[in-house]
């Protein structure tokens, strides 16, 4: 339970949703096209700081045209899921990871860090009001998109000294439509999403709009996600998309988990984290690494890399079946879901669900007042 200090107005719909439409709703929610009914709102001014906390009914916000994160792009986001649990109630997954995260993309956008105890306290507010938007079916989540914004109105290049927070809500199924279907990845070698020095370890828009060209251009090449290389030598595989991933070694029980290592231009996924401490769980090694693209294809080649998969809150686990690039095609294992990978994905979704034990400490059971 948080402790935060600042108090939260509470101003909820007079006329909620009917029963019987959000059921339609969350019956195919889709990934991130519906919303609850309320929202959280802060301010923050450099003269005062955190202040004006509120939960209010969801609805558009009004932006002066001369707002600097129209402008300048001053601001981040996280992405986290809360899940209805097997024993009732509702858990956020490692919101503390997710808040510590939020903190560190703050401030390399020269934004304020929200205290974690003030973020936690949003995610109980806004559950409280919205908890029966939780979906229960077992691919679906209702996932909490923390952000925060310049809303400084200025044209003058500056971290700006005055910033909203916003915490949303939409109740989603799978990000990708086909579910564990796996994914075809075109690699990118004209384009790069980070370089040192860079705010590739920041969860910012920025980092994603840039990606949008390499996208549209791995479609072009029929390929469902495109992944992305070091920036220096287009040699070394680092994300796909939005995601992390991941290679595995070997088969059953000896298997080892290999995911690129974070140098500073990768995000800090808390689901690749996750995935570093369940492998080892699980018993397999687990490694954070290096892969080059030659590594990539030869290991398809001579059967020693068997999977490889993509890790993020939104995609959980989604396996890669297929490379394309610029020098070649090839397959990854058989092209179908790996048995490592639907593993990992089982003992997550577990936790995540109250169907497995706990022992990280994971789950931050949300304070509900009135539990359905
Ligand atoms: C997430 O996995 O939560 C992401 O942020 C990826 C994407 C939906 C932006």
């Amino acid at each position: 339970m948080s402790t935060s200090t600042l108090k939260f107005k509470i101003r909820l719909l007079d006329q909620r949703v009917a029963p019987e439409e959000r059921e339609r709703l969350l019956a195919d929610p889709g990934f991130g096209r519906i919303f609850t009914e309320h929202m959280v709102r802060i301010r923050w001014y450099a003269a005062t700081g955190w202040h004006d906390a509120e939960l209010a009914p969801y609805a558009p916000l009004t932006l002066d045209p001369g707002t600097a994160v129209l402008h300048y792009a001053q601001a981040v986001f996280e992405g986290l899921k809360a899940f209805r649990q097997r024993s009732g109630g509702v858990a956020a997954f490692r919101a503390d990871a997710h808040a510590a995260r939020f903190r560190r993309s703050a401030r390399r956008l020269a934004l304020p860090e929200l205290p974690e105890e003030t973020f936690l306290e949003a995610i109980d507010v806004l559950l409280d009001a919205d908890h029966e938007w939780v979906p229960g079916a077992p691919e679906h989540s209702l996932y909490l998109r923390p952000l925060m914004f310049a809303s400084e109105v200025s044209l003058s290049v500056h971290p700006a000294d005055q910033v909203t927070f916003l915490l949303i809500a939409s109740p989603s199924g799978s990000y990708f439509p086909r579910g564990v279907k796996p994914v075809s990845v075109w690699l990118s070698e004209d384009f790069s999403r980070a370089a040192p020095g860079g705010t590739g370890a920041a969860k910012t828009g920025g980092n994603y709009a840039g990606g949008l060209l390499a996208q549209a251009q791995a479609a072009a090449q029929g390929c469902d996600q495109v992944v992305w290389l070091d920036s220096h030598e287009h040699r070394w595989v680092e994300e796909m998309g939005g995601m992390n991933l991941c290679f595995v070694f070997g088969r059953g029980g000896r298997a080892k988990v290999m995911t690129p290592a974070l140098t500073g231009t990768l995000l800090p996924g808390v689901t690749r984290d996750s995935l570093l401490a369940l492998g080892g769980d699980l018993g397999y090694e687990v490694e954070e690494g290096r892969i080059s693209v030659d590594e990539w294809q030869t290991g398809c080649e001579d059967g020693s890399l068997t999977e490889v998969f993509a890790c993020g809150t939104a995609a959980v686990i989604t396996p890669v079946g297929a490379v394309k690039s610029a020098r070649g095609s090839w397959v990854v294992g058989d092209g179908g879901p790996g048995e490592v990978s639907m593993r990992l994905r089982q003992a997550l979704v577990d936790v995540q669900r109250g169907v497995a034990p706990d022992p990280h400490e994971w789950l931050y059971h949300a304070r509900v007042s009135s539990k359905d």
